[in-house]
Protein backbone atom coordinates (compact mmCIF):
# COMPACT_ATOMS: atom_id res chain seq x y z
CA UNK A 1 0.00 0.00 0.00
CA UNK A 2 1.30 3.39 -1.23
CA UNK A 3 2.36 5.44 2.10
CA UNK A 4 0.51 8.82 2.70
CA UNK A 5 2.55 11.39 4.52
CA UNK A 6 0.33 14.30 5.33
CA UNK A 7 0.80 17.56 6.77
CA UNK A 8 -1.61 19.39 9.00
CA UNK A 9 -0.73 22.72 9.17
CA UNK A 10 -3.61 23.53 12.05
CA UNK A 11 -4.51 27.15 13.10
CA UNK A 12 -1.04 27.84 11.73
CA UNK A 13 0.49 29.50 8.21
CA UNK A 14 0.06 33.19 6.73
CA UNK A 15 0.80 34.00 3.33
CA UNK A 16 4.74 33.84 3.62
CA UNK A 17 4.26 30.20 4.49
CA UNK A 18 3.82 29.32 1.04
CA UNK A 19 7.23 29.78 0.65
CA UNK A 20 7.94 26.51 2.92
CA UNK A 21 6.12 24.58 0.24
CA UNK A 22 8.54 25.83 -2.89
CA UNK A 23 11.52 24.70 -0.17
CA UNK A 24 9.61 21.76 -0.23
CA UNK A 25 9.94 21.13 -3.81
CA UNK A 26 13.30 21.53 -4.10
CA UNK A 27 14.43 19.83 -1.23
CA UNK A 28 12.27 16.65 -3.26
CA UNK A 29 14.01 17.49 -6.28
CA UNK A 30 11.19 19.26 -8.18
CA UNK A 31 8.50 16.58 -7.74
CA UNK A 32 7.29 14.35 -4.71
CA UNK A 33 8.53 10.48 -4.56
CA UNK A 34 6.48 8.37 -6.87
CA UNK A 35 6.15 5.37 -3.91
CA UNK A 36 4.75 7.43 -1.80
CA UNK A 37 1.74 10.35 -1.70
CA UNK A 38 2.50 13.74 -0.16
CA UNK A 39 -0.33 15.63 1.14
CA UNK A 40 -0.50 19.38 2.80
CA UNK A 41 -3.61 20.14 5.18
CA UNK A 42 -3.17 24.34 5.13
CA UNK A 43 -5.65 26.52 6.88
CA UNK A 44 -8.73 27.69 4.61
CA UNK A 45 -7.16 30.73 3.91
CA UNK A 46 -4.17 29.48 2.37
CA UNK A 47 -5.97 26.29 0.64
CA UNK A 48 -6.29 27.64 -3.32
CA UNK A 49 -3.29 28.92 -3.35
CA UNK A 50 -0.90 26.52 -1.63
CA UNK A 51 -2.50 23.75 -4.31
CA UNK A 52 -1.88 25.58 -6.94
CA UNK A 53 1.98 25.54 -6.02
CA UNK A 54 1.88 22.21 -4.31
CA UNK A 55 0.57 20.43 -7.64
CA UNK A 56 3.49 21.77 -9.40
CA UNK A 57 5.28 19.15 -7.22
CA UNK A 58 3.25 16.59 -7.52
CA UNK A 59 1.88 16.97 -3.65
CA UNK A 60 -1.56 16.86 -2.80
CA UNK A 61 -3.98 19.61 -0.98
CA UNK A 62 -6.37 18.81 1.87
CA UNK A 63 -8.92 20.81 4.09
CA UNK A 64 -8.41 20.47 7.87
CA UNK A 65 -12.58 19.96 8.21
CA UNK A 66 -15.34 20.52 5.87
CA UNK A 67 -19.36 21.25 6.72
CA UNK A 68 -21.88 18.08 5.74
CA UNK A 69 -23.58 20.43 3.96
CA UNK A 70 -23.16 20.97 0.08
CA UNK A 71 -23.73 24.53 0.85
CA UNK A 72 -26.36 26.76 2.53
CA UNK A 73 -26.68 29.00 5.51
CA UNK A 74 -23.78 28.33 7.77
CA UNK A 75 -22.35 31.59 8.81
CA UNK A 76 -17.91 30.53 8.81
CA UNK A 77 -18.25 26.99 7.53
CA UNK A 78 -17.13 25.44 4.18
CA UNK A 79 -18.44 22.61 2.23
CA UNK A 80 -16.59 19.94 0.84
CA UNK A 81 -17.59 20.90 -2.35
CA UNK A 82 -15.55 23.96 -1.99
CA UNK A 83 -12.76 22.56 -1.02
CA UNK A 84 -12.93 20.34 -4.02
CA UNK A 85 -13.53 24.00 -5.85
CA UNK A 86 -10.20 25.27 -4.13
CA UNK A 87 -7.76 21.95 -5.21
CA UNK A 88 -8.30 19.58 -2.29
CA UNK A 89 -8.03 16.73 -2.46
CA UNK A 90 -8.35 15.30 1.03
CA UNK A 91 -10.40 16.31 3.97
CA UNK A 92 -8.96 15.69 7.59
CA UNK A 93 -12.64 15.01 10.01
CA UNK A 94 -13.04 14.61 13.52
CA UNK A 95 -9.73 15.73 14.67
CA UNK A 96 -9.85 15.59 18.46
CA UNK A 97 -8.93 19.15 18.24
CA UNK A 98 -12.42 19.57 16.45
CA UNK A 99 -14.04 16.99 18.88
CA UNK A 100 -12.88 19.18 21.85
CA UNK A 101 -13.31 22.18 20.67
CA UNK A 102 -16.27 21.92 19.23
CA UNK A 103 -17.73 19.50 21.04
CA UNK A 104 -17.72 17.56 17.24
CA UNK A 105 -19.22 13.79 17.41
CA UNK A 106 -19.07 10.45 16.30
CA UNK A 107 -22.27 10.80 14.00
CA UNK A 108 -20.91 14.63 12.70
CA UNK A 109 -17.43 13.09 12.09
CA UNK A 110 -19.90 10.10 9.27
CA UNK A 111 -21.40 13.39 8.15
CA UNK A 112 -18.48 15.13 7.28
CA UNK A 113 -16.60 11.70 5.88
CA UNK A 114 -19.93 11.08 3.65
CA UNK A 115 -19.94 14.53 2.07
CA UNK A 116 -16.60 14.61 1.12
CA UNK A 117 -16.77 11.39 -0.96
CA UNK A 118 -19.89 12.81 -2.60
CA UNK A 119 -17.63 16.22 -2.97
CA UNK A 120 -15.08 13.77 -4.88
CA UNK A 121 -12.45 14.04 -1.53
CA UNK A 122 -10.85 11.55 0.40
CA UNK A 123 -11.73 11.56 3.81
CA UNK A 124 -8.64 11.20 6.77
CA UNK A 125 -11.25 10.25 9.93
CA UNK A 126 -9.67 10.65 12.89
CA UNK A 127 -9.62 8.69 15.76
CA UNK A 128 -7.49 8.11 19.18
CA UNK A 129 -7.91 8.13 22.87
CA UNK A 130 -7.12 10.11 25.47
CA UNK A 131 -4.73 9.28 28.51
CA UNK A 132 -7.11 8.88 31.35
CA UNK A 133 -8.96 6.20 28.19
CA UNK A 134 -5.71 4.47 28.02
CA UNK A 135 -4.40 4.48 31.89
CA UNK A 136 -7.92 2.80 32.45
CA UNK A 137 -7.14 0.32 29.50
CA UNK A 138 -10.42 1.64 27.50
CA UNK A 139 -7.92 2.75 24.87
CA UNK A 140 -9.35 -0.03 21.86
CA UNK A 141 -13.31 0.12 23.40
CA UNK A 142 -12.72 3.83 22.78
CA UNK A 143 -11.22 3.66 19.37
CA UNK A 144 -13.47 0.65 18.26
CA UNK A 145 -16.54 3.01 19.18
CA UNK A 146 -15.11 5.74 17.32
CA UNK A 147 -14.65 3.47 13.96
CA UNK A 148 -18.33 2.59 14.21
CA UNK A 149 -19.61 5.61 14.74
CA UNK A 150 -17.29 7.84 12.51
CA UNK A 151 -16.28 5.83 9.50
CA UNK A 152 -18.07 6.24 6.62
CA UNK A 153 -20.22 3.58 5.36
CA UNK A 154 -18.94 3.03 1.92
CA UNK A 155 -16.07 4.56 -0.18
CA UNK A 156 -12.66 5.20 0.04
CA UNK A 157 -11.03 6.61 2.82
CA UNK A 158 -7.97 6.74 5.54
CA UNK A 159 -7.84 6.44 9.02
CA UNK A 160 -5.57 8.44 11.28
CA UNK A 161 -4.62 7.15 14.73
CA UNK A 162 -3.74 10.02 16.52
CA UNK A 163 -3.63 9.12 20.57
CA UNK A 164 -4.71 12.58 21.96
CA UNK A 165 -1.85 12.65 24.64
CA UNK A 166 0.54 11.66 21.90
CA UNK A 167 -0.63 14.89 19.85
CA UNK A 168 1.99 17.86 20.50
CA UNK A 169 3.29 16.48 23.77
CA UNK A 170 6.64 14.93 22.23
CA UNK A 171 5.20 11.67 23.73
CA UNK A 172 4.35 8.48 21.48
CA UNK A 173 3.36 5.21 22.24
CA UNK A 174 5.95 2.05 22.28
CA UNK A 175 5.85 0.44 18.43
CA UNK A 176 4.55 -1.76 19.68
CA UNK A 177 1.15 -0.15 21.14
CA UNK A 178 1.27 1.66 17.46
CA UNK A 179 1.34 -1.95 15.35
CA UNK A 180 -1.59 -3.38 17.82
CA UNK A 181 -3.96 -0.54 17.63
CA UNK A 182 -3.59 -0.34 14.01
CA UNK A 183 -3.80 -4.07 13.90
CA UNK A 184 -7.07 -3.52 15.76
CA UNK A 185 -8.16 -0.86 13.41
CA UNK A 186 -7.38 -3.05 10.30
CA UNK A 187 -9.66 -5.46 11.59
CA UNK A 188 -12.31 -2.79 11.42
CA UNK A 189 -11.44 -0.36 8.96
CA UNK A 190 -10.99 -3.06 6.22
CA UNK A 191 -7.97 -4.13 4.09
CA UNK A 192 -8.09 -1.06 1.44
CA UNK A 193 -7.57 1.97 4.18
CA UNK A 194 -5.24 3.50 4.39
CA UNK A 195 -4.13 4.07 8.53
CA UNK A 196 -2.22 7.25 9.30
CA UNK A 197 0.10 7.07 12.66
CA UNK A 198 -0.42 11.19 14.32
CA UNK A 199 0.83 12.39 17.37
CA UNK A 200 4.59 13.83 17.65
CA UNK A 201 5.85 12.35 14.49
CA UNK A 202 9.34 14.05 14.35
CA UNK A 203 12.09 13.09 11.67
CA UNK A 204 13.89 11.30 14.57
CA UNK A 205 10.97 9.02 14.89
CA UNK A 206 9.41 8.67 12.05
CA UNK A 207 11.73 5.77 10.21
CA UNK A 208 10.90 3.32 13.48
CA UNK A 209 7.13 4.35 13.48
CA UNK A 210 6.51 4.03 9.62
CA UNK A 211 8.07 0.32 9.69
CA UNK A 212 5.25 -0.94 11.69
CA UNK A 213 3.19 -3.10 10.48
CA UNK A 214 -0.28 -1.61 9.23
CA UNK A 215 0.90 2.04 9.76
CA UNK A 216 0.78 3.63 5.74
CA UNK A 217 1.56 7.12 6.75
CA UNK A 218 1.60 9.59 8.77
CA UNK A 219 -0.48 12.89 9.87
CA UNK A 220 2.09 15.38 11.10
CA UNK A 221 1.23 18.55 13.10
CA UNK A 222 3.69 20.74 14.21
CA UNK A 223 6.61 18.71 12.02
CA UNK A 224 4.99 19.30 8.94
CA UNK A 225 5.55 23.44 9.23
CA UNK A 226 8.88 23.68 8.27
CA UNK A 227 9.90 22.35 4.87
CA UNK A 228 13.29 20.65 6.02
CA UNK A 229 11.44 18.41 8.89
CA UNK A 230 8.96 17.56 6.48
CA UNK A 231 10.94 16.68 3.92
CA UNK A 232 13.30 14.10 6.41
CA UNK A 233 9.95 12.48 7.53
CA UNK A 234 8.74 11.79 3.66
CA UNK A 235 11.91 10.29 3.18
CA UNK A 236 11.94 8.23 6.16
CA UNK A 237 8.64 6.48 4.71
O1 LIG B 1 -3.15 16.02 12.94
C1 LIG B 1 -1.81 15.97 13.34
C2 LIG B 1 -1.63 16.06 14.79
O2 LIG B 1 -2.72 16.21 15.59
C3 LIG B 1 -0.35 15.70 15.39
O3 LIG B 1 0.23 16.88 15.79
O4 LIG B 1 2.10 18.34 16.36
O5 LIG B 1 1.85 16.13 17.50
O6 LIG B 1 2.53 16.20 15.13
P1 LIG B 1 1.79 16.88 16.24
Amino acid sequence: MKPLIAGNWKMNGLAASLLEVEKLGGLMGGRAPADRDVLICPPATLLAALAARAGAYGVFAGGQDCHPAPSGAHTGDISAEMLADAGARFVIVGHSERRADHGETDALARAKAEAALRAGLTPIVCVGETRAQREAGEAEAVVARQLAGSLPQTGVFVVAYEPVWAIGTGLTPTLEDIGAMHAFIRDRAGPEARILYGGSVKPANAAGILAVANVNGALVGGASLKAEDFHAIIAAA
